[in-house]
């Protein structure tokens, strides 16, 4: 007989109950055939006084498998393990199952190499260069939890739970829509604007919709990465137009406008990333000419608008639109913390329509709570004093990362202070490589990251980014102090 006792292991202290536990371990049984086809279960008196259970508790797993049609029930014979079951293929035992289902996929799919990205472990005592985040510990949680909570609190709320609009919750999209226009000189309406999870899914919906296969795409050399990976996979192809200290050069594009048909042009106009230098007016209004003249779209990712230190934010290209050519991305996820996905598309009516279309089969509701907290932490003044605490704190550490490295490292690396962002374009020194810096670093408890994502294209320009925005100044001291070192081994090599 079945040795019953030793095949079930039920625990008392778990919030699973008896009978669930004991059903799951018959249902294991069966189907790795240790209880074959037509095997006799014992009555649920005897089976209880094995297990030492209440009797109720076997019953209960009984009927719990009769319905789920793992055994049957014939009168007066007993309970079997149904005979209609399919044997399971190729499982040896259950350990194996969960490792092979750990590791590989037993069918097939779409792989993609542009997708890969090197991850980096998390060390203690190292310093993490980023490429210019903001810093997570000045998000002003307290007052976005009270914020939440007296929401979540409100009876009228209650409508706010279950499915609405694609577009994402109408109060955000008004309060955004006011301050957008107010701060950003932005001239729209609620039906130009869909809320998004941050910029990068805004990104993704343009590309979506944009881009047939070869499509022309035109972004700076060098670019954000992740725009080129998602146009990529959208399998536009990309073309790149030199970057100087006044942007995009716009010439070039033109060029390629006369020869080409271009379906957009991405821009991150503000600061450009990843050298941070500012779209110059002049280009700003020879890219929209050239956008109303060839038809093109332009694709405007403005990131971190709310971080310029020497003067006010300069209004994004989407202000000046009148024919409809720009599409305007932008987002909190910098200006207060990434974990909060509130982003925006703004765009002329009938793309913001087929892109709601769209968000449907990614994004179907989007988090209509933390929607409305945003609205009203922007309507209530909330986001602006955030902003206006947290640039006086990265204008302080911009200044104290620039002086330190100009007075420690300026043999080594060359920089222009950035006027806003939360990058430094930080150029080596030829002599040395960031092979050699990274590795080195590593000695000195400093991890440079993915260094090799700023010069996809091999230019040689020897410069990544720099963040200075997310260290307090101790740790700034400390993150040049570790590049110092790390020079000066080099330097021994
Ligand atoms: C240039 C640029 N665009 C878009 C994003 C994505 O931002 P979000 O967190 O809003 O999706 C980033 C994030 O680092 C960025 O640097």
């Amino acid at each position: 007989m079945f040795p019953y006792k030793t095949s079930f292991l039920l625990k008392r202290n778990t919030s699973q109950a008896l009978y669930l536990q004991l059903s799951n371990q018959f249902i294991t049984l069966i189907k790795n055939n240790t209880l074959p086809s037509n095997t006799k279960l014992p009555g649920s008196r005897v089976l209880a006084e094995m297990l030492n259970v209440h009797r109720k508790t076997v019953v209960a797993c009984y009927e719990e498998l009769l319905l789920q049609g793992w055994i049957v029930s014939i009168p007066k014979k007993g309970t079997f393990v149904n005979t209609d079951l399919p044997l399971l293929h190729y499982q040896k035992s259950t350990n194996d199952i969960v490792k092979s289902i750990k590791s590989k996929a037993n069918f097939s799919f779409k792989k993609s190499k542009i997708l890969e990205r090197k991850t980096f472990p998390e060390l203690t005592n190292f310093t993490v260069i980023n490429d210019g985040v903001s810093d997570h510990r000045l998000t002003p949680i307290d007052d976005i939890a009270r914020t939440y909570r007296r929401i979540a609190s409100k009876k009228s709320t209650i409508e706010q739970l279950t499915y609405k609009s694609t577009y994402g919750n109408i109060r955000l999209r008004e309060a955004l829509v006011s301050y957008l226009n107010e701060t950003r000189g932005l001239q729209i309406t609620i039906d130009n604007i869909l809320i998004t999870r941050g910029s990068q899914m805004g990104i993704f919906l343009t590309a979506i919709l944009l881009f047939k296969k070869d499509d022309l795409v035109v972004v700076g050399e060098t670019n954000y990465i992740a725009a080129d990976v998602t146009f990529s996979q959208s399998k536009a192809k990309i073309l790149r137009v030199p970057v100087d200290e006044n942007g995009l050069n716009t010439d070039a594009i033109e060029k390629i406008c006369k020869k080409k048909r271009i379906k957009a042009v991405f821009v991150t106009s503000h600061h450009h990333h990843p050298t941070t230098v500012t779209l110059s007016a002049k280009r700003r209004i020879h890219l929209l000419n050239l956008s109303k003249l060839y038809n093109f779209a332009i694709i405007e990712d403005d990131y971190d608008y709310d971080f310029n230190y020497n003067h006010a934010p300069i209004l994004p290209l989407s202000s000046h639109d009148s024919l409809g050519n720009v599409i305007y991305l932008g987002s909190v996820c910098k200006t207060v913390a990434p974990v909060f996905r509130i982003g925006y598309l703004i765009a002329p009516k009938d793309f913001v329509d087929e892109a709601a279309k769209h968000r449907r089969y990614i994004d179907r509701q989007g988090d209509a709570l933390l929607e409305l907290t945003f609205a009203e932490f922007i309507k209530s003044g909330d986001l602006d004093r955030h902003i206006k605490k947290v640039l006086k704190i990265y204008r302080q550490r911009r200044d104290l990362f620039c002086k330190l490295m100009t007075e420690e490292l300026s043999a080594y690396f060359s920089f222009e202070v950035p006027k806003g962002g939360m990058a430094v374009w930080t150029i080596l020194d030829k002599k040395y490589t960031w092979k050699q810096v990274s590795e080195t670093a590593k000695r000195h408890q400093l991890e440079i990251g993915d260094w090799e994502r700023y010069d996809l294209a091999n230019n040689n320009h020897n410069a990544i980014r720099i963040g200075f925005a997310s260290y307090t100044e101790d740790e700034i001291i400390e993150l040049v102090k570790k590049l110092k070192q790390t020079m000066n081994s080099l330097d021994f090599l």
